[in-house]
């Protein structure tokens, strides 16, 4: 099993038989012979990222969950609410919920240009083999890049997926571009793990964040899916519709690489022994309480305030078409554990 990688491998292209196209947009990845879709940077990215979870998993450790397991609700506004919403005329609350996701997914470039400080100087074990070691070669910046696209290659990437798929389900400019919120990560709560050098503290942070920020997609990408195999309800008709879907689907394909090697990365950091002052820790003994910490932002606060905003966008649009708040509110329901 191969552990080591260069950048060009972890940026390395499939052969592609077809461009990525759709509704009107140059995209990346390729579809194959067979017009499957290949997700971008992923000839050596996907083989890897198993060689280095089974490894870890080899070594004796365990990975931590990232799955929507983590999130106690289902996304608000959900499939049902979504699809009675669009039924009585309202599209433009999922027209806003595909245009944001957009634009947030665009900032996700920022990546590409992040340098992870060197984590050699903090684990005590050897990183040449592992995840953690590929940070900075390669695995930093395809991310980004699968996010915001490849400025070099004018290909679009998630964003300008997301805006195609809108645009399938409803026509380009049906609606007016919503306000985007500033930052979707948890605030900056001051120093949390004194211990390490502030650079990886923020750094682990950084990947933190965009792991739950991935696992709240993983839970929109699912809504999505639902409301899109409605019928009868997407207004430029069923067709688009599926292909909005699949557009989807090709997104999720390549968020599978992200919620793949983020996990590892952070559950090698747990399983390693760490330099602190004094010492030595092991890192799940100060990694453990601050990811609990962000899992719960992610899933519980950050979401009360998000359901609290919408809802006051919601009131005065059901109120124009008399419609009743409590038969959307009826349509809600607490996830199973
Ligand atoms: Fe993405
Ligand atoms: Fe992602």
């Amino acid at each position: 099993m191969r552990l080591r990688y260069s950048r060009a491998e972890l940026l390395a292209e499939h052969e592609h038989a077809r461009p990525h196209e759709a509704a009107g947009y140059r995209l990346h990845g390729g579809l194959d012979q067979h017009g499957t879709y290949v997700s971008p940077r992923s000839k050596f990215r996907t083989g890897a990222i198993e060689a280095w979870s089974k490894e870890h998993v080899a070594r004796g450790h365990e990975l931590i969950d990232a799955s929507r397991r983590l999130l106690e609700h289902d996304s608000f506004p959900n499939a049902g609410q979504h699809v009675w919403l669009m039924k009585n005329g309202i599209g433009n609350v999922l027209w806003d919920d595909l245009t944001i996701t957009g634009v947030i997914e665009a900032r996700g470039q920022a990546l590409t240009n992040f340098v992870a400080p060197d984590f050699q100087e903090l684990v005590v074990e050897d990183i040449s083999d592992w995840a953690l070691g590929h940070l900075n070669g390669g695995l930093l910046q395809a991310h980004g890049m699968d996010e915001g696209g490849d400025p070099d290659s004018g290909l679009g990437g998630h964003d300008t997926m997301w805006f195609a798929a809108r645009d399938l389900v409803f026509g380009a400019d049906a609606y007016p571009l919503p306000v985007v919120p500033d930052s979707i990560g948890r605030p900056d709560l001051g120093r949390l793990m004194p211990e390490l050098p502030l650079p990886v503290e923020q750094c682990l942070l950084l990947l933190m964040n965009v792991l739950m920020i991935e696992v709240r997609a993983e839970a929109f990408f699912a809504t999505v899916d639902d409301v899109l195999s409605h019928r009868g309800i997407a207004p430029k008709g069923d067709d688009a519709a599926a292909q909005a879907a699949e557009m989807v689907g090709r997104i999720r394909q390549d968020e599978a690489l992200h919620v793949g090697y983020l996990p590892v990365v952070i559950s090698e950091l747990r399983s390693a022994t760490l330099r602190v002052a004094g010492g030595v820790k092991r890192g799940a003994e100060i990694i453990d309480p601050i990811w609990r910490g962000m899992v719960e932002w992610h899933a519980v606060t950050t979401r009360e305030h998000s359901v609290a905003q919408k809802r006051a966008v919601l009131v005065p649009l059901l109120a124009a078409r008399g419609l009743d708040l409590s038969m959307f509110d009826q349509l809600s329901e607490r996830r199973a554990a």
